[in-house]
């Protein structure tokens, strides 16, 4: 908040593990969010809507191990406060509890949920627009808010969120026009992927940034490096090393100390001078 009150622009970023959450907060980023985008980048689900709590916290856990500087924000995963607000509540009590969150993000308008959070204590980030959760209801993965009254709805649900107490909000896969509106309008801070270069902060997901991923990019990713390709030839490399018998080299082995070898030269000597002996 005070971020964006100043106008410096929040960075974000998803990690899921400890090497990954301490090199994104070495490099300075805000703001990291334990995605439930782990499901499909890290565990190999084809969407997100599979991934549990007991996941979501393990990998929370790693990422709160790493990071000294930047907020730690877990993902609710589906289906674990789609219930009532009390079960919904018990659930992000135990993100920060056991885990080590310091604000949780749930999708879509859940006003009373984003109360009772704010009431207790846990400071919530929304998620409007594109939420992955809702795949089946919208059908896809589809930019959301391109009528006028959509527009309007999705205008209403931010100052509803924002009332309740939401710290932030993120806005997914909505056109740059109507991000730029909420981002003027509302008191809180706007983390934008997919929606325009107007929000108050920008978030991406690791693995596309650095091109972890095995299909083609959407539109409003940029890839940063190109990890994939490295991570891929340093693994071929290493195969070929080891084919050659080129890996290890000597000076990547251990050595007998010096007397130890000389004792052992000696007492072989002696061996194969009592078997010459024995045998003459
Ligand atoms: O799970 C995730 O990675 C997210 C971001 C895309 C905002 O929700």
């Amino acid at each position: 908040a005070e971020m964006k009150r100043q106008g410096k622009p929040i960075s974000a970023l998803t990690a899921y593990d400890y090497s990954t959450s301490r090199l994104a907060d070495e490099a300075g980023i805000d703001l990291i969010l334990v995605g439930d985008s782990l499901a499909m980048v890290v565990l190999g689900h084809e969407n997100t809507l599979s991934v549990t709590v007991d996941e979501m916290l393990h990998h929370t856990r790693a990422v709160h191990r790493a990071v000294r500087r930047a907020l730690v924000v877990a993902d609710m995963p589906f289906g674990s406060y789609h219930g009532t607000v009390p079960e919904g509540l018990a659930n992000a009590i135990r993100f920060v509890k056991e885990a080590g969150a310091e604000a949780v993000k749930i999708e879509g308008p859940r006003i009373e949920l984003v109360r009772a959070l704010t009431e207790a204590e846990i400071p919530v980030v929304g998620h409007l627009g594109l939420t992955p959760q809702s795949i089946h209801r919208m059908g896809g993965y589809r930019v959301q808010a391109r009528t006028a009254e959509t527009v309007l709805q999705l205008k209403a649900d931010a100052h509803a969120l924002a009332d309740a107490g939401a710290g932030a909000l993120v806005l997914e896969g909505v056109p740059r026009e109507v991000a730029a509106a909420i981002t003027a309008e509302l008191p809180v801070p706007t983390i934008g992927i997919g929606a325009g270069p107007d929000c108050d902060g920008q978030i991406l997901v690791f693995h596309d940034l650095l091109n972890l991923t095995f299909a083609p990019a959407a539109k409003f990713v940029r890839r940063y490096a190109d990890a994939g390709a490295l991570i891929r030839s340093a693994i071929e490399h290493y195969r070929e090393d080891v084919e050659h018998r080129a890996f290890p080299s000597d000076e990547e082995s251990y050595h007998l100390p010096e007397t130890v070898r000389r004792v052992l030269d000696s007492t072989h000597a002696a061996t194969q001078k009592t078997g010459t002996l024995r045998k003459a």
